[in-house]
């Protein structure tokens, strides 16, 4: 039952506002504003470091992680790919906590690549959406995201959940670990509690972002630039692009643009820019005044203030609801999978079923 809906992504698309508060009322306990203490399955004052292990999506929403795990609970992150990993065969410590991020639960190499860390680390948890599922059964700790069934082969409700519940994880981290107080947990409790509302507001720009996908579709090659946590936003929103419209789309930092892909920029490229107005921003406005004196075309997404400052000479900006810099990735991705979505079904796409690709991949 796709709800009105043309396809499953988009019906998962607009569920996330709903469906991200399911793991919010799972992991923070309303009364106290603090994260619920039934999470509190590992003390990570006893961790030296977290290791971070998923495919595809589930690996950008580790890659977003390790900027909060860093930030909030100073907590050093190993973040890489299953396949990698477990061919890698890297060391690790009793004082590891790995953490396996699966929509699914079945993904091959994740499920390898628990198995090969788990006789070594002191913890094993997984994130995962089927609670039934093997990457479950094998962890000792199973933090269900509790997104509902994901339809859409693109994952985009389950990305987002991953990432409130990844984020309710670096907050109890920083609680354990000293790192902040109780007042900064109610504090970053509030922000994150935000963002299924944001989300909304974010969905609401549709109409302005479905007039940006027009532009990408007659693309051959999009980029996509983010700086901080939104720069592996950036990679997923590349990925969304190039899985269901199949237009080539790479993202990378920001900062990474004149060391290389800007040779790739002409009017035929062009770059969407993911860049609420925060401490990195004048840095991203002079990324993409180097864009622009190449003839390449910005499609912005940024807030208000942003749009103010940075509009000038853009494609195209989107205004998005301004919300904390801790949110931002969560806010950001509801545009970047809608732009994918909205390029892919005015190309007359297969958005539900891509070529090539299979919903859950439990082979190597
Ligand atoms: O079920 P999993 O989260 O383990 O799946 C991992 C990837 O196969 C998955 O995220 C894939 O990249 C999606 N098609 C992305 O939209």
């Amino acid at each position: 039952d796709k709800a009105g809906h043309r396809h499953f992504m988009a019906k998962e698309i607009h569920e996330q506002p709903t469906v991200s508060t399911y793991a919010l009322a799972h992991y923070v306990d309303a009364a106290t504003g603090l994260i619920r203490s039934e999470a509190e399955a590992v003390d990570f004052a006893q961790v030296d470091r977290l290791v971070l292990v998923a495919c595809g999506t589930g690996h950008y929403a580790c890659a977003i992680a390790k900027y909060w795990f860093e930030r909030i609970a100073r907590l050093p992150v190993e973040c890489d790919i299953a396949s990698e990993f477990r061919y890698r065969e890297p060391p690790l410590s009793g004082r590891d906590a790995a953490v396996f991020v699966s929509q699914s639960g079945e993904t091959a190499d994740t499920l390898a690549a628990l198995r090969y860390a788990a006789p070594h680390v002191g913890h094993v948890l997984s994130v995962v959406n089927v609670a039934e599922s093997s990457i479950a059964r094998e962890s000792q700790i199973v933090l269900p995201i509790l997104a509902g069934p994901e339809i859409g082969v693109a994952s985009t409700k389950a990305f987002t959940s991953q990432l409130v519940t990844l984020g309710a994880l670096a907050i109890l981290a920083a609680r354990q670990r000293g790192a902040i107080d109780e007042d900064e947990e109610r504090r970053l409790v509030r922000i994150l509690s935000e963002a299924p509302r944001k989300l909304s507001e974010a969905i609401a720009c549709a109409p302005e972002i479905e007039a940006a996908a027009i532009t990408l579709a007659e693309a051959r090659d999009v980029l996509y630039l983010g700086r901080g946590p939104l720069f592996p936003l950036a990679m997923e929103g590349a990925l969304k692009l190039k899985e269901i419209s199949y237009i080539h789309a790479e993202g990378y930092a920001s900062g990474e643009l004149k060391h290389g892909p800007i040779a790739l920029v002409d009017s035929s490229v062009p770059v969407v820019v993911l860049a609420p107005r925060d401490g990195l921003f004048e840095k991203t406005i002079s990324n993409m005044q180097e864009v622009m004196a190449r003839g390449g075309r910005i499609v912005l997404f940024t807030d208000a203030a942003g749009a103010e400052a940075a509009a000038e000479g853009a494609a195209r900006v989107v205004v998005m609801p301004d919300c904390d810099p801790f949110i931002a990735p969560i806010v950001y991705a509801a545009p970047a999978q809608l732009l994918a979505y909205y390029a892919a079904a005015f190309l007359g796409k297969d958005v539900d079923q891509p070529r090539n690709l299979a919903k859950s991949v439990t082979v190597e």
